[in-house]
């Protein structure tokens, strides 16, 4: 079932979010937490920040990550996530994973994720941004939605839209580790957040239009919990 939630500002969304993290993560004692990277969820991790909540013992799932990046370049989503998400939350950056980044060979590094997020007792809540193709993680249009862990193309559009983060075009990765569809639906709770009018088709399709790999977020559609918490921009087209 999903759950629309229209908010004045992001700052509410992310309070909105946070709520929903803190259920999520009170439900077991060593509890997991599926982060996403992206301007969108931003202020997710500073309601969460201003709680103040021992978060040591969580462990992080990442949603994607480029390939083909030298370790520690300032737009590796492994540098991204310790910088917005473990360091402002107090979490442990040894329980936090990035698909890849256990160093070995690349070919099974989405089996190996799948076995982490098995190993910690699958993911509890799953914070998602959406690009403009209706993308969730790095699952672009055409992903099975059966998807599990892998390696992908990036399209031309989402290098385009994420070139802002780089000196040119021709330096965004061509290429990224994303869990699939079907692993992002394994999660407890899903919260999809996406803000401004640039999104609102994409959140249109994702929530009111056919279930279709054209549309991968359209997948939160089977869910049984999933949230999406927009802007009224974002929710223009609903
Ligand atoms: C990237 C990420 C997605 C994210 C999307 C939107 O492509 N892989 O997980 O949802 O960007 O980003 P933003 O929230 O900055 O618009």
């Amino acid at each position: 079932m999903t759950e629309i939630a229209i908010v004045d500002d992001q700052a509410d969304a992310g309070r909105i979010a946070a709520d929903l993290i803190v259920a999520a993560l009170g439900r077991r004692t060593d509890p997991t937490l599926g982060l996403a990277t992206g301007s969108t969820p931003l202020p997710v991790w500073a309601a969460l920040a201003e709680r103040s909540l021992d978060l040591s013992a969580v462990r992080g799932f990442a949603l994607d990550e480029y390939v083909g990046m030298p370790d520690g370049h300032p737009e590796s989503y492994r540098v991204v996530v310790d910088r917005d998400i473990v360091g402002p939350l107090g979490l442990d950056p040894a329980r936090v994973r990035v698909p890849g980044d256990d160093g070995g060979p690349l070919a099974e590094a989405g089996e190996r994720y799948e076995a982490a997020i098995a190993a910690a007792g699958g993911i509890d809540l799953q914070i998602l941004g959406i690009g403009r193709t209706g993308h969730i993680g790095f699952n672009e249009p055409g992903s099975s939605l059966a998807s599990r862990t892998r390696l992908k193309a990036l399209t031309p559009a989402t290098r385009a839209d994420n070139a802002r983060f780089f000196d040119s075009i021709d330096d965004v990765p061509t290429h990224c580790l994303t869990q699939g569809i079907g692993t992002i639906l394994d999660a407890g709770v899903l919260v999809l957040l996406a803000f401004g009018e640039s999104k609102a088709p994409a959140v249109a399709a994702a929530v009111e239009g056919p279930l279709t790999s054209s549309c991968p977020a359209s997948a939160i559609q089977l869910h049984r919990r999933a949230v999406v918490i927009v802007d009224e921009a974002a929710a223009s087209q609903l």
